[in-house]
């Protein structure tokens, strides 16, 4: 396989850094651009260079050697977003903008875009498909949809080959790299602290939905499985077209499930704290990744549940071990 040069915006986040480290694997030359604001220098994968800045500069470092950009800078806390909305437009869609007129002016043509499920709203049917409606309920989702469109009148007007991937519930680590948000508010980082005695109990939202054990199902990938997405994005993307592609596992898990996965994985009790429903939170939301699998031909290959578990308390008990 030739090498390309890749700029990775956000790689020193979670999925940006698995992704910079299954580049580097396949033999890339890789850039990591990332401000750190909610990264970490150190999660920034070995064999990447680092510059440590904003999006919004990225000309003053992109030049025509690269052969593209993985973009995930960007901030995605769904809570934030709607107490706190022009951070959301500034950050992801004014970054993504630049990000873009820099990219037009080197001469880079090519662009793998972090969306998200968040993009769709409230589902109208499920699995979800990219030709669902986009109604986001939140300033993150408007402003990942936003880019969304950006990104294709980018590609029609100036001949960018694009695809955005729309990530489901990202899970799981890999090796040194893993979830370290802060506020963390995804569901097996949070039951895991309990199991690390971090916090008492699980809050469980809601037990009256219409889903077998009455809480909320959603579509856990690993980010392993999601990182192998990029690689088969950048080789699948083609000049003037922008290809969108929804990415999980296309099985639901309930909380239920993750909360006695976790039990089983760690060997402690996790107890749960019943608590009401949150607005805004759907019963079900599941992919469908057939235009994935079609496209890419992309295939999941660690969609167990209990596997994503196990890498990530693997992670997160390194993590307390090096603190
Ligand atoms: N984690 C998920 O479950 C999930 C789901 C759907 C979509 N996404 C998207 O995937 C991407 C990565 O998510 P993550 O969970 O790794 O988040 P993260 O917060 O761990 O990583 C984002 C990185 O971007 C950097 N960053 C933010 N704004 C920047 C800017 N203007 N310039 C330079 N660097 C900047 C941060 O410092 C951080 O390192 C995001 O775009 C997010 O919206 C994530």
């Amino acid at each position: 396989m030739s090498q390309h040069k890749y700029l990775v915006t956000g790689g020193a986040g979670y999925v940006g850094s698995v992704v910079a480290a299954h580049l580097l694997e396949a033999g890339h030359e890789v850039t990591v651009l990332d401000d750190l604001s909610t990264g970490f220098r150190e999660g920034v994968p070995a064999g990447a260079a680092f510059i440590e800045g904003r999006v919004q500069d990225a000309a003053r470092w992109l030049d025509p050697s690269y052969d593209g950009v993985l973009h995930f800078a960007a901030f995605s806390q769904v809570g934030e977003s709607v107490a706190d909305p022009e951070k959301y437009w500034t950050n992801n869609v004014g970054g993504t903008m630049a990000l873009l007129a820099a990219m037009r002016g080197a001469g880079v043509r090519k662009l793998v875009f972090s969306s998200t499920a968040a993009t769709y709203g409230e589902p109208v049917s499920t699995p979800i498909t990219e030709s669902a409606p986009t109604a986001p309920t939140s300033p993150y989702g408007a402003s990942k949809l936003a880019v969304d469109h950006m990104i294709s009148g980018e590609s029609a007007a100036h001949g960018l080959a694009a695809v955005s991937l729309r990530y489901f519930n990202v899970a799981g680590a890999y090796g040194t790299c893993g979830e370290r948000h802060d506020p963390e508010s995804h569901l097996i980082p949070l039951v895991l602290q309990v199991a690390q005695g971090r916090r008492e109990s699980i809050a469980v939202y809601g037990d009256d939905y219409p889903t077998p054990d009455g809480t909320c199902v959603r579509d856990y990938i690993h980010v392993a499985d999601l990182a192998e997405a990029h690689l088969l994005a950048l080789d699948a993307a083609e000049p003037g077209n922008h290809l969108i592609c929804n990415l999980g596992n296309g099985n639901g898990f309930s909380v239920r499930e993750v909360v006695e996965t976790v039990r089983k994985v760690t060997g402690h009790p996790i107890p749960e704290t019943p608590a009401p429903r949150r607005a805004g939170d759907p019963a079900v939301l599941v992919a469908s990744a057939d235009t994935a699998r079609e496209k890419l031909g992309w295939k999941p290959s660690r969609a167990d549940l209990a596997g994503i578990v196990a890498d990530a308390w693997a992670f997160a008990r390194r993590e307390e071990q090096d603190v």
